[in-house]
């Protein structure tokens, strides 16, 4: 089966909703490739603006994060019904700023992901070990837990529809790309525990990124590996940089 590839940027805690105008409509002609899906996620007060920046394109606008709850007395919080209010396809779960400065586990992912369905917004749901776990030799043990975790309670058919994002802790923000064999390994044992879990299908349905320290000169190499469906990408989507990593073929 061939999987479309999916190349998303997570904005995290930067632009604001004028910076976020102009970031679209610079990267809006360097990204228009229709043989990838396109993905900025960017910050809850940019959604809007940025959206209506986007319009015609083939950019998607997604968001960083939401919350399981429908509504209420959550300060703070964003719902998932705001997301599509807003036109949202796309939110990233459970990367590990959110789990490592916002206690969020794996059972508030998987909370999250059920509720993104819910609401008809694909999960970019994110997984990755320490620099610790990996010198342990326990990275792939751990990477299984976290899937099996996130992915309880959800049928066939919506797992098949996920986004996992496989990001290296020790990779994120530090020009300390995984290499490829070691991102193709990760990315193929995941999609084993999706078989495991569901079916063969769903595993060769399911879209696998790799994040972590991507740029213009490593996307071609990680984005041709077989089970590397695209990749979640931080510093490098704030500049132009990111046309090329969504043309890395040409
Ligand atoms: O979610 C993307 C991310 O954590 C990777 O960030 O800056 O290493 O590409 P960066």
């Amino acid at each position: 089966m061939s999987r479309k590839k999916i190349i998303a940027g997570n904005w995290k805690m930067n632009m604001t909703p004028t910076e976020a105008v102009e970031l679209v409509n610079t990267l809006k002609p360097l990204v228009a490739n229709d043989e990838v899906d396109v993905v900025f996620c960017v910050p809850a007060i940019d959604i809007i603006p940025a959206m209506e920046a986007a319009k015609g394109s083939n950019i998607n606008i997604g968001a960083e994060n939401m919350y399981y709850e429908d509504k209420g007395a959550y300060t703070g919080e964003i719902s998932p019904a705001m997301l599509k209010d807003a036109g949202v396809k796309y939110v990233v779960i459970g990367h590990s700023e959110r789990r490592e400065y916002f206690a969020e586990t794996d059972e508030t992912v998987n909370k999250k992901a059920l509720k993104a369905f819910e609401y008809g917004i694909t999960p970019i749901i994110c997984c990755g070990e320490s620099l610790t776990q990996r010198e342990q030799g326990i990275t792939i043990d751990w990477i299984r837990q976290q899937i099996k975790i996130a992915f309880l309670n959800i049928p066939a058919e919506n797992a098949a529809k996920a986004v996992i994002a496989y990001e290296p802790i020790w990779a994120i923000g530090t020009g300390k790309v995984a290499t490829t064999q070691q991102a193709q390994e990760v990315c193929q044992s995941i999609r084993s525990c999706i078989a495991e879990i569901y079916d063969e299908a769903t595993a060769q349905a399911i879209r696998i990124q790799y994040g972590g320290s991507v740029s213009a000169g490593s996307a071609p190499e990680l984005f041709a590996q077989p089970d590397i469906d695209g990749g979640l990408v931080g510093g490098a989507s704030l500049k132009p940089e990111f046309g090329d990593i969504v043309n890395y073929k040409k």
